[in-house]
């Protein structure tokens, strides 16, 4: 599966083939960039939220969870910033009538100048062979420098123009590029507008005492109202953490790729309170401990690079993004964010109360400032399965689809398979089925033959397959086979459950950190 665009095909059939992901209300045709997790997503999705709550919360004796409402106060909104500035830049197709981010479109343009790049590093190897040092040649090449320099050019500009709310220069951006429309290769594009993105809805009954209500873009602020709550009354002192996961809702312009840019989605959320002066080492800390996690899950170092940004949101004085190479190229996966005192000292404004922490320490009452580290669950689902689904040529000629998820946080940590559905061997499975299912979350199955069944398995990352065959019933031994290697061998019963739990405790993952 070398072309990326199959391999991200594959990756959305697959999802819904073994129920992954489905459309959602896909009986009515669907509803754009909104969509449901079955049987098998749902577990994925819990394990990946749990891996994230256990490396964050448990973990660390100075960050604790909370679960806020989805609906809030709308002066939240206000104080944060959102209902002012929680913008995109649209530009609409006059001939297709598409409409787009005009900053997507140029960062897609400057997405084709690396594709470049990485043409050119290809052509390298292929001329040098074994003895071409990469990273020697994508710092002196002439081409390579000159294509760097245009891109930074271009995003510097983009950052810019951006940030001063220049929509007019945004534009003659794209017209001096010279981009077209994908889908209709037109040039004849409108202004550049801002468009907010967030969804309004309405609480009470009647029309004109209802109130107006905004479904919340982001988790962050239950975090922030909460802060003296949770500071009060779990006794914490600063520097401490409060974490949350839920969902978080955007009216995307363009709503694309898959389960990437959603307009419903969840987040894993958690805002890092500290002292004012010492957030650039928080800054580096979290960036660094948050791509420790990453690379725990062992889906390749070289997957995964920082993003500084040029343009900040506008509670940001830095700003990074971990991205992942996804199908279609490094994309953002978590940000990183230091947000200073910004939305504590809105929430004082608006709120009219205060928001500070005394210092012991220092006999004073001060506004913390604030690191966020922010995820994308169902970002971090796709990263995961994208980087698992393979193809694998086998020895006899034949060829086996297998999700190879990090054992952690596969659906299924094994399934139990009894050799033939008579003498006695499903009952036998049963009961290492039950015994099994107190510690791990496990499967049954007895239809088709075993070969069969182990690639059922495969296709959905079961790490784990145990046969009971004719022989259990003679010495209580079954076959245990590995999903990666393929490999069988033969365990004792009594032995299953410490060899699972070997390969896929989160203890033993995270202790890699
Ligand atoms: N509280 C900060 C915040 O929300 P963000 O960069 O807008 O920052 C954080 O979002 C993360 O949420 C992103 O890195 C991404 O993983 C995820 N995310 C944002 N918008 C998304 C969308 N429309 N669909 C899926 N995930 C999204």
């Amino acid at each position: 599966m070398n072309n990326p665009q199959e391999h991200f095909k594959k990756v959305i059939s697959h999802a819904k083939e073994y129920g992954f992901v489905f459309q959602s209300s896909e009986v009515y045709d669907g509803l754009s960039a909104v969509y449901d997790y079955g049987q098998n997503g749902v577990e994925l999705k819990k394990n990946i939220r749990d891996y994230w709550w256990k490396a964050m919360v448990q973990m660390n004796t100075n960050i604790v969870g909370l679960d806020a409402a989805i609906f809030m106060h709308p002066t939240t909104w206000k104080a944060s910033g959102h209902v002012d500035a929680f913008n995109d830049p649209l530009i609409d197709n006059k001939d297709s009538k598409k409409r787009y981010r005009a900053d997507v479109l140029v960062e897609d343009y400057c997405a084709k100048i690396e594709q470049k790049i990485e043409k050119e590093a290809k052509k390298g190897k292929k001329r040098f062979g074994e003895g071409f040092d990469e990273v020697e040649f994508l710092a002196t090449n002439g081409r390579v420098l000159g294509y760097r320099k245009k891109i930074d050019a271009i995003l510097k500009r983009l950052g810019k123009s951006l940030g001063e709310e220049d929509l007019a220069d945004v534009k003659a951006l794209i017209e001096e590029l010279e981009i077209a429309d994908p889908v209709s290769g037109s040039r004849n594009w409108t202004d550049v507008k801002q468009f907010n993105l967030m969804f309004g809805t309405k609480l009470g009954a009647s029309a004109d005492s209802a109130m107006d209500l905004y479904l919340r873009p982001e988790t962050a602020q239950g975090i922030f109202v909460n802060f003296l709550n949770v500071q009060k009354t779990g006794r914490m002192k600063i520097p401490f953490g409060i974490a949350q996961t839920g969902k978080a809702f955007r009216n995307e312009i363009v709503a694309r790729q898959f389960i990437f840019r959603m307009r419903e989605f969840e987040q894993m959320e958690m805002q890092f309170f500290i002292k004012p002066g010492t957030q650039s080492k928080w800054y580096n800390h979290w960036k660094q401990a948050r791509l420790k996690w990453h690379l725990s899950l062992g889906m390749g170092e070289s997957n995964y690079r920082f993003h500084n940004h040029e343009k900040l949101a506008h509670y940001a004085d830095s700003a990074a993004d971990i991205e992942f190479k996804f199908p279609f190229g490094f994309k953002e996966l978590e940000g990183i964010h230091s947000r200073t005192d910004f939305d504590l000292s809105q929430h004082e404004k608006y709120a009219g109360k205060k928001l500070q922490f005394f210092d012991p320490e220092e006999n004073k009452n001060y506004t913390p400032y604030v690191l966020e580290t922010s995820i994308g669950l169902d970002r971090m689902f796709l990263a995961v399965f994208s980087n698992s689904l393979q193809e694998e040529a086998l020895e006899n000629n034949s060829s086996r689809t297998v999700l190879k998820i990090p054992s952690v946080l596969s659906p299924y940590k094994a399934a139990v398979l009894p050799l033939v559905k008579k003498d006695g061997l499903p009952e036998i499975a049963q009961t290492i089925l039950k015994d099994l299912q107190w510690d791990f979350n496990v499967i049954y199955d007895e239809k088709d033959a075993v070969g069969r069944r182990y690639r059922r398995q495969d296709a959905i990352g079961t790490p784990f397959c145990v046969t009971v065959d004719h022989q259990t019933l003679e010495d209580n031994t079954v076959t245990l086979r590995y999903r990666d290697s393929m490999e069988q061998i033969r365990v004792d019963k009594k032995e299953i459950s410490k060899i699972i739990n070997q390969e896929v405790s989160a203890k033993n993952w995270l202790n890699k950190l």
